[in-house]
């Protein structure tokens, strides 16, 4: 698929407390190598040849971020984020220029062990169809609703995915579908939902299911053991060690 190679802008969202993670700083600066999170989420996403400017939605109270490297990274900026992740990304969204960044990446700090393959993958299936999408793993185990700890029902599987990030769109489509939804007060809890209350398309481009979201505190050895199997194994990514 052909497509023309263009500078790109990602929003990180990073902004949030990790209330689930119960540590005693945001997850986003534990380290995993004696290197933060969010480190290592933003070697990734810069080591990408068409990604030029990296913005960082950071915590009204965030006295962590300072302690990185992060600020000396040329192609690094940083916003206050807001109250939900929506407010943090749209925060990032109000500071770019969609003249000079027609298209956006949006990626969670949580996530540092994506892969550049499957950034590649996005970059080109939205730049080839001119659709936005986002990176999704198709769910594997059977799926049942339940109610008060009891099985209703059996969900087909086929149609389910696990969303993850990044999730690309034109920038302009995006800001307005997120403001549209914030307006009529919809539930808003990734990019492709927006553009979903806008009656939007999104492409879902297959992700491998080791890039997983920081969210419990088991999560932290598991990310540790899939970056490193990564660095042994994958010459497709590249880290500052
Ligand atoms: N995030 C953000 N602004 C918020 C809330 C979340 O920028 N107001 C970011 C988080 O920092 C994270 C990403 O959105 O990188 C995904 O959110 P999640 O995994 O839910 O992180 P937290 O909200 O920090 O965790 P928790 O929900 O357990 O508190
Ligand atoms: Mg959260």
């Amino acid at each position: 698929m052909p497509y023309k190679k263009i500078p790109l802008v990602v929003i990180i969202p990073a902004a949030g407390i990790g209330k689930r993670m119960k540590a005693n700083c945001p997850k986003q600066y534990l380290k995993i190598n004696q290197t933060t999170i969010l480190e290592h989420t933003v070697t990734r996403l810069a080591s990408h040849p068409m990604i030029n400017k990296i913005i960082i939605a950071l915590g009204a109270e965030d006295e962590y971020f300072a302690k990185t490297h992060l600020s000396e990274q040329a192609k690094v900026f940083v916003v206050d984020g807001g109250k939900e992740r929506v407010d943090s990304v749209l925060a990032g969204l109000n500071i770019i220029d969609p003249n000079e960044f027609p298209w956006v990446l949006v990626h969670d700090a949580a996530r540092p062990c994506l892969a550049l393959n499957d950034l590649d993958s996005l970059i080109e299936a939205c730049l080839a169809e001119n659709i936005g999408g986002i990176l999704a793993s198709p769910v594997r185990d059977t799926m049942k609703r339940g109610k008060d700890f009891l099985i209703q029902a059996t969900v087909e599987r086929e149609d389910l995915w696990h969303a993850l990030t990044p999730q690309m769109y034109p920038t302009t489509q995006l800001k307005t579908s997120i403001e549209q939804a914030l307006d009529a007060q919809a539930v808003i809890t990734d990019e492709a939902s927006a553009i979903e209350f806008s009656g939007g398309k999104s492409q879902l481009i297959s992700s491998s299911s080791e890039n997983i979201k920081i969210t419990h505190p088991d999560d932290l050895a598991l990310a540790e053991f899939i970056i490193n199997k990564q660095l042994s194994t994958n010459v497709n990514i590249q880290e500052n060690q």
